[in-house]
């Protein structure tokens, strides 16, 4: 049985420049999709695959997450006092317990290789689950629990992957399948941003990661790559030499909320579905449609 995976990071230094002015005092991992913020939607997920210690590599201007995942006792008191207890009771249900968060700051945005290295010794010598926020991954159960399920027979190190149209392989980090089991295979090459004619397929790397803690000494030996920035991609194209990498092509639908077209079309998909005010969304989107 591999080692159980209990921790979970949650990357959210980042910048943000492609949702500005949005985001020049407000996270972009606060945005919400319908009313929860990106970044609660990712906790929910971990917690479902059976995270218990949720790690967030924050920046500055990022303090109101920590807020968010903390008690509230004047907005408590208030719902209390006016007997709105479906909504006291649904914050309770949305708060991770007491010591189950820790924060640690990236302190400049380096690239995302870099704020995952930033959670080493939070992590220790464990195997962990790496989230990026602002994807959100639509699906039940939750791709993180879908790659729990592969983990568990498989160990070693796995990625989320999703399909895209050939031509739009070269803006992200592409991996080589071979040996498909179901929905998930053996990952035998990884390409960051290849030309069409050199990418090993059209699958492309989402979200999220199960990482072997040998990743950070992985990270440690690199050098800034594209934009001066520390990958991901590149340590773990390294860290394949030594280790195991599979891959599942989750079910379920990811929007990219770091994307202002990516975010409105989760807002609409997700309210769409919501049974108190779908009805009333899908009318309102009709007529702004006719
Ligand atoms: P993105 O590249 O989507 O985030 O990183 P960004 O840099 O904030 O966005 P733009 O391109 O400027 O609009 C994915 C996740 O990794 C985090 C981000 O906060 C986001 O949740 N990240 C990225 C870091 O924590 N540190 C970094 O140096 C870069």
């Amino acid at each position: 049985m591999p080692r159980p995976i209990k921790k979970a990071v949650f990357p959210v230094a980042g910048l943000g420049t492609r949702f500005l002015p949005a985001t020049k005092a407000m996270p972009k991992e606060m945005l919400t999709v319908v009313d929860r913020p990106v970044i609660q939607l990712a906790v929910d997920e971990a917690r479902d695959a059976g995270i218990e210690h949720f790690v967030f590599v924050t920046g500055r201007n990022k303090s109101v997450i920590e807020d968010h995942f903390d008690k509230q006792y004047e907005l408590e008191d208030t719902l209390r006092a006016r007997g709105k207890s479906e909504a006291l009771a649904e914050l309770e249900k949305d708060l991770p317990g007491a010591g189950q968060t820790s924060f640690t700051r990236q302190q400049e945005p380096k690239g995302l290789g870099h704020a995952v290295w930033c959670a080493r010794d939070i992590v220790g010598d464990e195997p962990f689950a790496l989230l990026l926020p602002d994807m959100v991954m639509h699906a039940r159960p939750g791709c993180l629990k879908q790659m729990m399920d592969v983990y568990n027979q498989r160990g070693g190190n796995g990625i989320a992957v999703e399909e895209v149209p050939w031509e739009h392989v070269h803006r992200y980090g592409v991996v080589g399948a071979k040996d498909w089991k179901d929905n998930a295979f053996t990952i035998d090459g990884m390409v960051e941003k290849p030309p069409r004619d050199k990418a090993p397929s059209n699958l492309i790397i989402s979200g999220r990661y199960i990482l072997q803690p040998e990743i950070f000494g992985e990270i440690e030996k690199q050098k800034p790559g594209a934009g001066g920035e520390i990958q991901i991609t590149d340590a773990m194209i390294r860290l394949m030499a030594a280790q195991d990498f599979w891959g599942v092509k989750y079910k379920g639908t990811t929007y990219d909320c770091g994307d202002k077209v990516g975010f409105l079309s989760a807002n609409v998909a997700l309210a769409l579905e919501r049974p108190d005010i779908g009805p009333d969304f899908r009318a309102a989107l009709k007529k702004i449609l006719s």
